[in-house]
């Protein structure tokens, strides 16, 4: 079994592009270290502290001035942007996060594979402080959350509940930011892991996602009528079942179109019998699909990702009607079957249809945490 050397993972990016700045905030400070025995698997925890700020420079410009760097064979050319240091708050893989104007909400996630974070820390955009932190209910899930924000309340679906890879729950919260209060939602019609979700025409919408053993793909879709933080109905509703199933994809809504980008099937699982329900590695196909719903009644396929992308859940920013990603995971490495990390930095241009990279993150990451302000 190999492991990679432990490398500083946990940091907070901002970057300004053009006359805006995307601050991307890497919260991945561990990575499950590959195996090619199926059954076993073991993370090593990347703690850091190291942060960037923003510094200004137009993004076309800087394509033209600076020098691509290389950092494997499985990258793409993109400019080498540069970014600044901010300050961090607790090392977390597979967190989630909303952004509301210029705050940040950033919940749970794993400290370590055998410690789960059941807390939201709030960084502050406009002084890139950490300006709050307060705890989760006891029970609701601490990673692989569905997650979406009306810009007051926010929708918490399903999720795993605890360290290791214990299984999927379909508890499903709401929290009301200006008071901080939560309070319960129905729960799921079952169990997902990672399930896309966002807010579309006054319904929570989710769907994808890994049944309740975190590694097989649910298809199914699923809608809640609500508002104002408040579930208009008892019930979820069914709705038309997404092309490709599987968890870890960047559901997005942009000018009343639903998408749902990139993503896996297929996860880590906990090994039969272990008490500590302790992760073991399964097959996974990573991709980079492009499912879009505009009210149709079907799901329309649109041009891929330039390689195929997973771990994005929240990973993503609208700009100027442009999806832009940063990091991900990608396709295993063919021989040692690693998990390779993806540092570019893409953008899906919704008038046109077109991906293109248009930067690097000083280092490849996943479960990067995104936001722009
Ligand atoms: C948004 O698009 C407009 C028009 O193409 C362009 O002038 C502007 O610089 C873009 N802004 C950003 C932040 O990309
Ligand atoms: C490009 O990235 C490398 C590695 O981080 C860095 O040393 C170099 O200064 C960068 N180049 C520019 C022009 O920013
Ligand atoms: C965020 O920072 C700005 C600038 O310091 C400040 O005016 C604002 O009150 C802060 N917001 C919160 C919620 O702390």
């Amino acid at each position: 079994m190999s492991r990679p050397p432990p490398k500083p993972c946990s940091r907070y990016y901002a970057i300004t592009v053009l006359a805006g700045i995307l601050a991307a905030a890497a919260i991945a400070d561990f990575l499950f270290a590959s195996s090619s025995s199926p059954l076993s698997a073991s993370l090593s925890l990347r703690p850091s502290n190291l942060i960037f700020v923003p510094v200004a420079h137009d993004n076309k410009e800087a394509a033209d001035r600076v020098p691509e760097r290389v950092l494997s064979a499985a990258d793409i050319p993109a400019p080498n942007w540069t970014w600044e240091q901010l300050p961090s708050s607790v090392p977390r893989l597979d967190a989630a996060a909303v952004q509301i104007q210029n705050l940040l909400y950033v919940f749970a996630g794993y400290g370590t594979i055998d410690y789960v974070h059941s807390h939201v820390d709030v960084f502050n955009m406009t002084d890139n402080t950490w300006c709050e932190r307060f705890n989760m209910p006891k029970d609701m899930a601490n990673s692989h959350l569905g997650m979406a924000t009306d810009g007051r309340y926010v929708y918490i679906v399903a999720g795993q509940s605890g360290p290791q890879c214990r299984a999927a729950v379909p508890r499903t919260y709401l929290l009301d930011t200006k008071i901080k209060k939560w309070e319960r939602m129905p729960p799921l019609p079952a169990p997902r892991y990672a399930p896309a979700t966002q807010l579309w025409r006054g319904r929570l919408h989710v769907m994808g996602g890994s049944k309740e053993n975190r590694h097989t793909p649910g298809t199914d879709h699923w809608s809640l009528a609500v508002k104002d933080g408040k579930a208009l109905e008892k019930e979820w509703r069914k709705e038309i079942p997404i092309p490709r199933g599987g968890p870890h994809r960047s559901c997005v809504v942009v000018k009343d179109r639903l998408y749902v980008i990139g993503g896996q099937e297929g996860d880590f699982m906990a090994k039969p019998g272990s008490p500590i329900f302790k992760c073991s590695r399964r097959h996974e196909v990573v991709y980079g699909d492009v499912y879009m719903l505009d009210g149709d009644k079907e799901w329309k396929k649109l041009p891929p990702m330039p390689k195929p992308d997973s771990h994005i859940e929240f990973s993503w920013v609208v700009v100027n009607n442009s999806i832009i990603i940063v990091g991900g995971t990608t396709e295993k490495h063919p021989v040692t079957k690693r998990m390779i990390l993806v540092g570019e930095v893409f953008r899906f241009d919704l008038l046109t249809l077109k991906w293109t990279v248009i930067g690097r993150l000083p280092f490849r990451c996943k479960t990067t945490i995104a936001g722009y302000w």
